[in-house]
């Protein structure tokens, strides 16, 4: 035990603690929480193995010397070593759905979620959905959300990387869905058979441009660089992605993408090409979403 944290007993105590430790050190918040109180219940709670809701009753609970020594020394990295709190746990939530990760993934935290827990009303007709792709699956967190909102649709959960389709895989079978869910390695569509069409593809691909990972937060260089990372002005993979969606999606199919921080880039990139940018209540953005109909008269084939 340091000196720091002798007077320190509780869970309240530690995630205080740790709260005012992160805000001091300056450190980046931007994996599943944005400030420092979020971040350090998050990393408390999840190393105690207990939920991310647990009610406040337990929070006076006394805690026993070896678990203040770990969280002790969890505090310290995630200072020390700038890792994000998921990375240090080995999970991460999205949906509400626990999935494990390590620094193969991109840790989840797509506003996509709101989108996924409404069926995506009003965009689809939630009984009409059979296929699904989700390309660029990362830990495969859309695409098992997904599967679990839409249980009687097949989803197709794609990616290039080995670590990605590996935990895909993984997740999969934790969450019971490994039957229902196709992870497979594919450079966005281009693997999956062009027959049935997709009802809904659904992509948080890599949508970082050059100047901004120059100047990335210590915390996302501890994610893949092939998750974040798309050429000079962050479109290089949407820029093949639209015309391979138009393709493969049915006349009432959709497609829904998240460019981030990217809007202004996708805007000069397809200036003529309407989509609808959506809101979401828990906050993100750059989230767009189109038909069939509008991708395909832009990318006739
Ligand atoms: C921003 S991450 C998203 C991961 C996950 N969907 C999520 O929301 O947490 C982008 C993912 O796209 C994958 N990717 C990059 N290039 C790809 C390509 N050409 N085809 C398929 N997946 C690709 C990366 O390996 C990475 O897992």
């Amino acid at each position: 035990m340091t000196e720091h944290s002798q007077g320190l007993l509780t869970v309240v105590d530690f995630i205080r603690y740790a709260a005012s430790r992160f805000q001091a050190a300056g450190l980046h918040f931007g994996h599943g929480t944005d400030n420092a109180l979020d971040e350090a219940a998050a990393l408390v709670l999840g190393s105690l193995h207990l939920p991310p809701d647990l009610h406040s009753v337990y929070f006076q609970s006394r805690l026993t010397d070896a678990e203040r020594a770990l969280l002790q020394e969890r505090i310290e990295a995630r200072i020390q070593s700038r890792r994000p709190v998921p990375y240090i746990l080995g999970e991460a939530w999205f949906c509400g759905l626990s999935f494990e990760v390590d620094e193969t993934v991109l840790i989840p935290r797509s506003p996509m979620a709101e989108l996924i827990e409404s069926g995506f009303t009003p965009w689809v007709e939630p009984a009409g959905v059979q296929r699904i792709a989700d390309v660029g699956t990362g830990s495969g967190c859309i695409a098992i959300a997904c599967a679990l909102a839409f249980p009687e649709a097949r989803v197709d959960a794609l990616d290039v990387a080995p670590g990605a389709l590996a935990w895909a895989a993984h997740n999969a079978r934790r969450h019971g869905v490994s039957g229902q869910v196709a992870v497979q390695r594919s450079d966005l569509l281009a693997s999956i058979p062009a027959e049935p069409l997709l009802d809904v593809i659904v992509s948080n691909p890599p949508y970082v441009d050059a100047r901004a990972m120059i100047d990335l937060p210590p915390e996302y260089q501890h994610e893949p660089r092939e998750a974040l990372a798309a050429g000079a002005d962050g479109m290089d993979i949407v820029r093949r992605l639209l015309p391979q969606a138009a393709a493969r999606l049915t006349a009432e199919g959709m497609l829904f993408c998240e460019i981030g921080h990217g809007v202004r880039a996708f805007t000069q990139a397809f200036p003529d090409l309407p989509v609808t940018w959506l809101e979401f209540e828990r906050g993100g953005e750059g989230v767009f979403a189109v038909d069939a109909a509008t991708l395909q008269s832009a990318f006739p084939q």
